[in-house]
């Protein structure tokens, strides 16, 4: 089998990447180890950046996202029993966000590139990477009980953060940077009205909460607990009186509940391999970095790399120039560091650490009173949150 771009992993990454090229006239394929039915089913993010949301119209995938996205002017900061709004449109010269969940940008990427005729096989197993130095590097995986080896011009190691791709690079050839929290979040999806229009993020004695949503009639929520926390401990009833606690009953407000739909336990991390390639192999996504969920960042940042990879590629393949391609990481890696600070930044401000002394709980406060009071620190928090053009 042959290709010029094999792409690894279905995710956000290797989706957008897919469809950029195919728009380019590139050919890929695109090779996934879970079944459609599984990466469409996986709960995730669910924040686009306008950014984001421009690609994503302009390469013709956003008709439903057009439709159903829930377009926010703006977010709330909840503590000391208060709430209060940043205008994230008026702070950034009318810029918004859109709540619609991953998960259906998914949906929506995987029915376009099928509509369109491109290769996505799904269920692959024992991917393998060979020869990446070369100019003709190689995919093998098995299908359908089929042993098979694509050779390609480049792979996208879009295989997010267990993937094997990034393990295809030489360790020598890598610098790793990484952080643990003390931390986790517990998300889950309810069948019940949001309670508030826009995103309410809480600093709570008790912990860090979220309220955010994915349509009219379902909410989408999070709160701190364990590293590694078993759900078993967790019944209805708990994550409902924890997080009824932790937004509080103050101006009126109530959590609305309902049928717990989903659930699960995301750990909180701050990673970033440099280089993002080696020969013609290029990570893009949580192959090279993930981020803390706080600035709602995971997401759009997969996109942003492979925005640059496919623009690096048509370069190649339109006029042999093999300097884009060449200055890849070093373009990404502006982006992902800004937004390494930007999450890491939130999840400081927002989350309880086990064991906090008295002094960094004022300086918290401080920190958020001042954003909400200053108009300087609240557009560097607008400005981030909604996504930078230029980094
Ligand atoms: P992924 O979405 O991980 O896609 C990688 C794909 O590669 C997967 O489909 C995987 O099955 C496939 N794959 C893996 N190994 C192989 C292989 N060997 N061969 C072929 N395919 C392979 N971000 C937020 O902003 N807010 C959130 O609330 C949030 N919640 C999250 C919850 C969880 C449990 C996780 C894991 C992430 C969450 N994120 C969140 C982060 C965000 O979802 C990711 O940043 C985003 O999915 C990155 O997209 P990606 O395409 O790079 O990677
Ligand atoms: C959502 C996830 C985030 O990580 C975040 O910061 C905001 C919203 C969500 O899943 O809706």
């Amino acid at each position: 089998m042959e290709t010029q771009v094999a792409i690894v992993g279905a995710g956000p990454a290797g989706l957008v990447l897919a469809r950029l090229l195919e728009r380019q006239g590139i050919d890929s394929v695109v090779l996934e180890v879970r079944s459609r039915e599984y990466v469409e089913g996986r709960v995730r993010a669910g924040v686009l950046e306008q950014r984001t949301v421009d690609l994503l119209t302009e390469a013709g995938v956003a008709d439903r996202l057009q439709r159903e996205g829930m377009v926010h002017a703006g977010l709330e900061l909840r503590f000391g029993g208060r709430g209060h709004r940043i205008d994230l449109s008026e702070l950034t010269g009318g810029r918004t966000i859109t709540v619609y969940g991953q998960q259906e940008v998914v949906k929506d990427l995987i029915a376009a590139r099928l509509s369109a005729g491109g290769a996505l096989r799904f269920a692959v197993s024992d991917v393998e990477l060979a020869e990446v130095e070369s100019e003709r590097p190689a995919v093998r995986f098995r299908h359908d009980g089929e042993a098979h080896e694509l050779r390609c011009d480049a792979i996208a190691g879009c295989d997010g953060f267990h993937g094997i791709c990034r393990a295809a690079i030489p360790p020598g050839a890598l610098t790793v940077y990484e952080r643990e929290y003390p931390f986790a979040w517990l998300g889950i999806l309810a069948r019940a009205r949001p309670s508030s229009e826009e995103l309410i993020y809480a600093n709570h004695p008790r912990g860090f909460a979220l309220h955010s949503m994915r349509t009219p009639e379902v909410t989408r929520l999070y709160l701190q607990c364990e590293p590694g926390e078993d759900l078993g401990a967790w019944p209805d009833e708990r994550i409902w009186a924890e997080l009824q606690a932790r937004f509080e009953l103050t101006e009126g407000f109530r959590l609305n509940e309902g049928e717990i739909l989903d659930r699960g336990v995301t750990p909180m991390r701050s990673f970033v391999v440099e280089p993002m390639q080696h020969g013609r192999l290029f990570l893009a996504g949580d192959a090279a970095h993930i981020v803390p969920p706080t600035g709602a960042k995971g997401l759009n940042l997969a996109v942003a790399d492979v925005e640059v990879l496919a623009d690096a590629l048509s370069a190649f393949y339109r006029d042999g120039d093999e300097r884009r391609l060449a200055g890849y990481s070093e373009r990404c890696l502006r982006r992902v560091w800004r937004v390494q600070h930007f999450s890491s930044w939130m999840t400081a401000m927002l989350h309880r650490p086990p064991g906090q002394d008295p002094f960094e709980a004022q300086l918290q406060h401080s920190q958020l009173e001042y954003v909400c009071r200053s108009r300087a620190a609240a557009t560097t928090l607008a400005e981030n949150y909604v996504g930078l053009a230029e980094v």
